[in-house]
């Protein structure tokens, strides 16, 4: 039963409804707090000028009373009878010389008994012992032309002012519990959209799998934070089942490139076993299977590698080096392989350009290239490898006059495991080689294109900046 309790209240509707109706509520007591204290101020600002008010009017009463020759006394009889008709608000009053003394004190002296004098103009509010009425009184200091200075004490009963704000408090009271209800209502419905999307989000979530990625949120008309919020998530679940069909596309394909060599050293094993064979035999076929088991090694390799650079795992050794002697490196390296098909292979040196850079990654993105420029170059054919420093970049180019590259195709050879033409190239690679380049020179901030030669054959285009 607790448990059941102290799930209901850590629901998240019920939790803003309670924080909005406390919130309501608080602000609710402020402002009635305000308005009574407003009202009660208003209310004793009312008195105290209808208090000046008679006052006024006494004074007046003893001037006239004077003049026409009568006593103070008679005066204040005079006022006394008058005051006696104001029913609404009572007024008491009483008249005082300078040290206290009463001087006339009116007959209602039974429902007040006023307090002693204060020898100051002031207003005040006091209460009586007998029944705790309240009083308003304002004591003034006055002179009666001819009589002298004396104080007058004049006060009102305070009950109908006192009336008016017990209606008040009363009538708040009674609101409290329809203000109470009402911000419950307006809590549950101000807090049901935002349980709705969650427990929509919730539902989607529990049902995704890895078969079931294409679910998506339904996207709320408004234009709020729900619906960035959904939009967001929709996002997000886009990228996912996008790295994930790449992920099942990848295994595919790995798989799948995997197979052929596999097969092909099978075949390979299967016919070395099907008779018996001559050492010199033997030694051959063994050779031909290293060369699969190598190939099979180097797609391993090309394939670690490129999953390093997408993990983000591969480190960067930057040091300054000649871009001439790396080149001739390269050149050293392909002079059998040219010079065994014929092919005019020309370095073109960049009189000493020095570059910062990861020279054994660097080294393997341009091998790459002229391996393909060599591959796919057919005999008596040519290949130049050219640099040149332009602006803040160094450009490499690697141009050949081989079969070239179809228009509708160039843009796909940087992808991974593309061929033009598998059937041909399958022999020599498996299509990861342009994958890893453009990943080398991208970690280099540089960037990689082929561009049609005019004539024959393609030129690769690598622009690196001088200084990473
Ligand atoms: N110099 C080139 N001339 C013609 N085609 C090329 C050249 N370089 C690359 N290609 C095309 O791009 C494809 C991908 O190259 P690459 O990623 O190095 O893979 P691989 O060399 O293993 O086939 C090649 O199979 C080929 O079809
Ligand atoms: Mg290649």
């Amino acid at each position: 039963m607790l448990l059941r309790l102290n799930k209901f209240f850590s629901r998240l509707d019920v939790k803003l409804t309670t924080y909005y109706t406390l919130i309501l509520l608080l602000l609710a007591v402020i402002l009635c707090s305000f308005f009574y204290y407003r009202l009660e101020h208003n209310l004793e600002k009312q008195i105290d000028s209808l208090l000046i008010d008679e006052l006024h009017e006494f004074q007046a009463e003893m001037k006239k009373e004077i003049k026409e020759g009568g006593t103070i006394i008679h005066g204040c009889q005079t006022f006394e009878e008058d005051i006696s008709k104001r029913k609404y608000f009572p007024i008491y009053f009483r008249l005082l010389n300078v040290s206290g003394g009463i001087v006339f004190q009116a007959a209602h002296e039974s429902e007040i008994s006023f307090p002693p004098l204060k020898n100051r103009e002031s207003f005040y509010t006091f209460k009586t012992l007998a029944d705790f009425s309240s009083f308003r009184l304002h004591e003034k200091s006055i002179v009666i032309n001819g009589g002298g200075d004396f104080f007058v004490q004049i006060a009102t009963k305070m009950n109908k002012a006192e009336r008016i704000l017990g209606n008040f408090k009363e009538n708040i009271f009674r609101a409290i519990p329809a203000i109470l209800f009402l911000s419950i209502l307006c809590g549950i419905y101000i807090s049901r959209k935002p349980r709705k999307v969650i427990r929509h989000i919730i539902s989607v979530a529990r049902r995704m799998t890895s078969m079931n990625m294409h679910q998506r949120l339904e996207i709320p008309l408004a234009d709020d934070e729900i619906h960035d919020l959904t939009v967001t998530i929709n996002e997000m679940m886009d990228r996912l089942e996008n790295s994930f069909q790449h992920l099942k596309q990848f295994t595919a394909d790995v798989s799948h490139e995997l197979r052929n060599p596999l097969f092909a050293l099978k075949g390979e094993l299967e016919v070395i076993l099907s008779q018996k064979r001559d050492a010199q035999e033997y030694r051959e076929a063994l050779y031909a299977c290293q060369e699969r088991v190598d190939f099979l090694i180097k797609i391993a390799n090309d394939l670690f590698m490129i999953s390093r650079f997408d993990e983000n795992k591969v480190k960067m050794e930057y040091d300054y080096f000649n871009m001439d002697d790396l080149i001739q490196n390269i050149y050293d390296l392909f002079l059998p392989i040219a010079e065994e098909k014929n092919i005019k292979f020309v370095v073109k040196p960049s009189d000493g350009i020095t570059i910062l850079a990861d020279k054994v990654k660097l080294s393997q993105a341009v091998i790459n290239l002229v391996d393909n420029a060599m591959k796919f170059t057919p005999e008596n054919g040519r290949v130049d490898i050219s640099i040149f420093s332009k602006n803040d970049n160094i450009e490499l180019r690697v141009k050949d006059s081989g079969e070239g590259i179809p228009e509708d195709k160039i843009d796909r050879i940087f992808e991974r495991f593309y061929q033009v033409d598998p059937s041909r190239s399958k022999q020599k690679g498996a299509g990861l080689g342009l994958q890893i380049c453009k990943k080398i020179i991208e970690a280099h901030k540089g960037q990689i294109k082929v561009e049609k030669n005019k004539d024959e054959g393609v030129t690769f285009i690598v622009l690196l900046p001088s200084n990473v």
